[in-house]
């Protein structure tokens, strides 16, 4: 669900309290007496968390060991100030709701009015006094209901000034919410709820006792929440607390815990949003970054010092299961969600201290009819690659940074036929299919006493499983070889390399290091081209070319090409020659007027899908079982 919010709309503050513009006197006067219902909580749950310490005090006195004592009475001596500091905002509360009543008298409103038992005095309407007024606190709650916790920004402990903001949108309801402000340039803004200072400190209690008690490492751990729902049931219990811990108050305490336990810390909700598609940390005292899908580059209001920022690696490191440390300060991983991420610890190959990328894996695929909506092909060009990875064409994706390689290699790779045999080998699992007969496979680094296996080694075992299709993440180095030797085969495959041109293709691929001869470069047949771009001050992803292979230039140590798409902005042009038709009319044994007819049928189809909205990949995998099933049928269905 997605809120747009109106600049200027009500929101709380980091303390939690309500702003509003045009309160009504009975509406002030509910707040004032929540406030104080609030903190009088807070300090009934701090009261508790005192005299455990002072028990704790106790029992280490008769253990007599000095460290120990040390410890529990300064965590005594911090509960009592907490305790102190609860009380203090009490009575500031307390002033306030006998102003206000003040105020009601002098406009000559009755408490009643305001929903409220009548009451000479705040000391009757307060916490401590509800004997006097006859009100127990269920019935105050009742009459009162807490407003809905609202999310606070992090980072910011003071009140700020009511800020708009373009748009807000739950991460995790209701707890964490994504504001992104109506600054220039914009702010990414993580809000979660805010506790009260007695849930604070019962939080940092809860998540002592669980870090002393516990192995905390659930990766291993099955139903890791329901695991520590029970555990934290136990502290409370021990406490004393479940009668006076409302359900509001233990929703926030469980979100916080199994935010910081199971899930990454602050960066969380930004784990958890799916418009984010990178997240990036570039040092200490930096902001992470976010790339979002809508906002492009965004800074975020979350910062890392540097324990916090090692402390986050580790612990991803850790979650992806592998190793990073001082020694080798590089990884290249993926969180058990799937996310890839890349990871630098230290300041002696990344300058400015550790850093982090994680790019966020999408859950629901990106389809070719989403690419279609996005801009990023036309139909035909979509149509024509169904009918060209349908029909066994070698593809090399091309393309720069971050630019869809890899989503256009996931989304075409939806037109292998069902039951092909696919073999997949990548550094990091990105490429995610739907097939049943499909083998994915990732390489593994050298580890401490282990041995690494690499795409090479990966790639060659692959070839001895007989697949039909073979899908290589990203070509990068020796596999190249191995790979081109498989199309030579007769193998099918599909991959994806670092470079924005054909040209940048081939140099890249024959020289060294990777030295694949020229001549086995012929047996490619599509190179696409992908790019990202800046169109207004919106940056968008185009594939700005379809280049197919004719024939190896041997005198210029080039390939002989045919552009046969090209994006002019905003529109693609298509030349209609080619090669790879030819190949699949003799392949098929089909004249040019049938292939005619198949690729416009195949148009017709992804435009019919298209426009009744039929864009999702189980839609599109239904329509693509049927159409090799039965097309004539299908294309009568659809249109
Ligand atoms: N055509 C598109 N339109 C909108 N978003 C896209 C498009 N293609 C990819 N994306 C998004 O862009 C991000 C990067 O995509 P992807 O991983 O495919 O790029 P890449 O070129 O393979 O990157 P890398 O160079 O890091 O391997 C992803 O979050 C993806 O969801
Ligand atoms: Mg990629």
């Amino acid at each position: 669900m997605e809120v747009k919010v109106k600049a200027g709309m009500e929101i709380r503050n980091a303390k939690g309290k309500a702003k509003t513009k045009t309160k009504t006197t009975g509406q002030s006067l509910k707040k004032a007496l929540n406030e104080v219902r609030r903190i009088g909580k807070a300090e009934k749950l701090q009261e508790k968390i005192v005299a455990k310490k002072k028990a704790n005090t106790e029992k280490a006195k008769s253990k007599g060991e000095e460290k120990i004592l040390q410890n529990a009475q300064s965590e005594q001596e911090s509960a009592i100030a907490v305790l102190d500091q609860i009380r203090a905002d009490k009575k500031r509360a307390e002033a306030e709701l006998r102003k206000t009543i003040a105020e009601q008298k002098g406009e000559g409103m009755k408490l009643d009015e305001a929903g409220l038992a009548s009451s000479d005095s705040v000391a009757e309407v307060g916490v401590g006094a509800e004997a006097k007024t006859g009100l127990s606190s269920s019935v105050l709650e009742s009459e009162m209901p807490m407003e809905a916790p609202m999310p606070a920004e992090q980072g910011t402990g003071e009140e700020e000034e009511e800020e708009s903001y373009l748009r807000m949108y739950p991460v995790n309801e209701p707890y964490a919410y994504i504001k992104i402000t109506a600054t220039s340039p914009h702010i990414y803004k993580v809000c979660e709820v805010s506790l009260t200072r007695g849930e604070e400190e019962l939080l940092k209690e809860i998540k002592t006792r669980l870090y002393e008690t516990l192995d905390v490492r659930f990766a291993g751990v099955k139903k890791a929440e329901e695991f520590i729902e029970k555990k934290v049931g136990e502290i409370i219990e021990e406490f004393s607390l479940e009668r006076q811990l409302s359900p509001e108050s233990m929703g926030k305490i469980m979100y916080y815990v199994k935010r910081d336990l199971i899930g990454y810390g602050k960066f969380d909700p930004i784990i958890r949003d799916p418009m984010a598609e990178d997240i990036s940390a570039d040092g200490p005292g930096i902001p992470l970054f976010v790339y979002h899908r809508t906002y492009d580059s965004i800074e975020t209001n979350i910062t890392f010092d540097k324990e916090g920022l090692d402390a986050a690696i580790y612990k991803m490191a850790q979650r992806s299961g592998r190793h990073i440390s001082l020694a080798k300060p590089l990884l290249d991983a993926a969180l058990p969600n799937k996310d890839r991420l890349q990871l630098s610890i230290g300041s002696e190959v990344t300058t400015r201290g550790s850093t982090f990328t994680i790019r966020k894996f999408k859950e629901v695929p990106i389809t070719p009819l989403d690419l279609i909506n996005y801009g990023t092909f036309s139909l035909e060009m979509i149509a024509y690659l169904w009918m060209a990875v349908d029909n066994g064409a070698n593809i090399l994706i091309a393309g720069g940074t971050a630019s869809g390689k890899t989503t256009v290699l996931n989304a075409i790779a939806m037109f292998i036929p069902p039951e092909s045999k696919i073999i997949s080998i990548e550094d990091t699992r990105e490429i995610n299919l739907m097939h049943q007969n499909w083998i994915p496979s990732v390489t593994r680094e050298v580890e401490e006493e282990g041995y690494g296996i690499e795409m090479y080694d990966l790639l060659r075992t692959a070839l001895r499983q007989r697949p039909e299709y073979v899908l290589v993440g990203e070509v990068r180095g020796k596999e190249a070889h191995t790979l081109f030797q498989a199309m030579a085969t007769g193998h099918i495959t599909m991959s994806t390399m670092h470079a924005d041109s054909a040209e940048t293709v081939v140099k890249r691929l024959t020289k060294h290091p990777i030295d694949v001869p020229l001549m086995l470069l012929d047996s490619l047949d599509i190179i696409p081209i992908q790019s990202m771009m800046k169109m207004g001050d919106r940056r968008v992803r185009r594939c700005t070319k379809i280049i197919e292979v004719t024939g190896v230039d041997f005198e210029n140590e080039s390939l002989r090409t045919n552009e046969l798409f090209g994006w002019r902005p905003d529109v693609f042009e298509f030349t209609g020659e080619s090669k790879v038709f030819v190949k699949i009319m003799e392949k098929l044994n089909m004249g040019s007027d049938e292939l005619s007819g198949e690729f416009a049928r195949r148009r017709a189809i992804l435009e019919g899908m298209q426009e009744r909205g039929m864009s999702d990949f189980q839609s599109l995998n239904k329509i693509l079982f049927e159409y090799s099933m039965d097309p004539e049928g299908t294309e009568k269905r659809i249109i």
